[in-house]
């Protein structure tokens, strides 16, 4: 049987705003998400962005990566045009911006560190950081495609939440998430219905599935009655 999941609006609430901008995450907190997930990825001056891509082209005005650009450089860019002009001006926000923001609510944080591409040296540990300077450590679940960086951060930290971050069905999964310690995996729907999904279930992993933005997709998963703690949704208003 479910109980209601928790609702993580994905990238904010990416699905009327332009994702993971502050105008999202403060649109998912008004459309009662009770938790936002964000993207993670770092300037080559060190600090931590929010952007889902390695590279600014697709969700601002600006060319290139993420990793050759100064922060000086990002914060002049346009992050909410491309979507619509009703929200030019917006900006890749910070990870210390969004606790600034964060620290007057108490909305569940998934942050997703995207070291799947680029390996970011050092991003573990800066997240880890701020997350201590913020004092946002319960509020906090680290995850990543990345197993290895999930490994840092429970070199550098054993008892923050982490959950492995899975991409359609992987047979590999649950044993290496097994291997880690981990007690939760954020995978797809498929994964969920597959026997993997079922093994991980019956051997105790919590899952959470991305990106459920229908609420028919998410009463078949009901109907089907595999447990599953939380959805992770462009449309945090359509489960709230
Ligand atoms: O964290 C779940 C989901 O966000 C992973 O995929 O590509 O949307 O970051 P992606
Ligand atoms: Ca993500």
């Amino acid at each position: 049987m479910n109980k209601k999941p928790v609702i993580f609006a994905h990238r904010g609430a990416s699905g009327t705003h332009p994702e993971n901008t502050m105008v999202a995450f403060e649109a998912a907190a008004e459309k009662g998400a009770d938790g936002i997930e964000l993207d993670v990825q770092m300037t080559r001056d060190g600090e931590i962005v929010i952007i889902h891509d390695e590279t600014v082209k697709r969700t601002t005005n600006g060319r290139g990566a993420i990793a050759r650009m100064t922060m000086a450089e990002v914060s002049e860019l346009d992050a909410g045009s491309w979507f619509s002009p009703v929200f030019a001006g917006e900006k890749i926000p910070t990870l210390d911006e969004f606790f600034t923001w964060a620290a007057g609510n108490h909305l569940q944080i998934n942050i997703e560190l995207k070291t799947n591409k680029v390996p970011y040296h050092g991003i573990e540990k800066q997240v880890l950081d701020l997350i201590e300077a913020y004092n946002m450590r319960g509020r906090v679940i680290i995850s990543s495609f990345n197993f290895d960086s999930i490994k840092r951060v429970i070199e550098l930290d054993p008892y923050i939440a982490v959950a492995g971050l899975i991409w359609k069905i992987r047979r590999d999964a649950l044993a290496r998430a097994k291997d880690l310690g981990l007690t939760a995996l954020h995978t797809q729907a498929s994964y969920a219905f597959s026997n993997y999904g079922k093994e991980a279930v019956d051997s105790g992993m919590l899952l959470r599935l991305y990106t459920i933005n229908h609420p028919k997709e998410w009463q078949r998963i009901k109907n089907s009655g595999i447990p599953v703690e939380a959805l992770i949704t462009d449309f945090p208003e359509r489960f709230s």
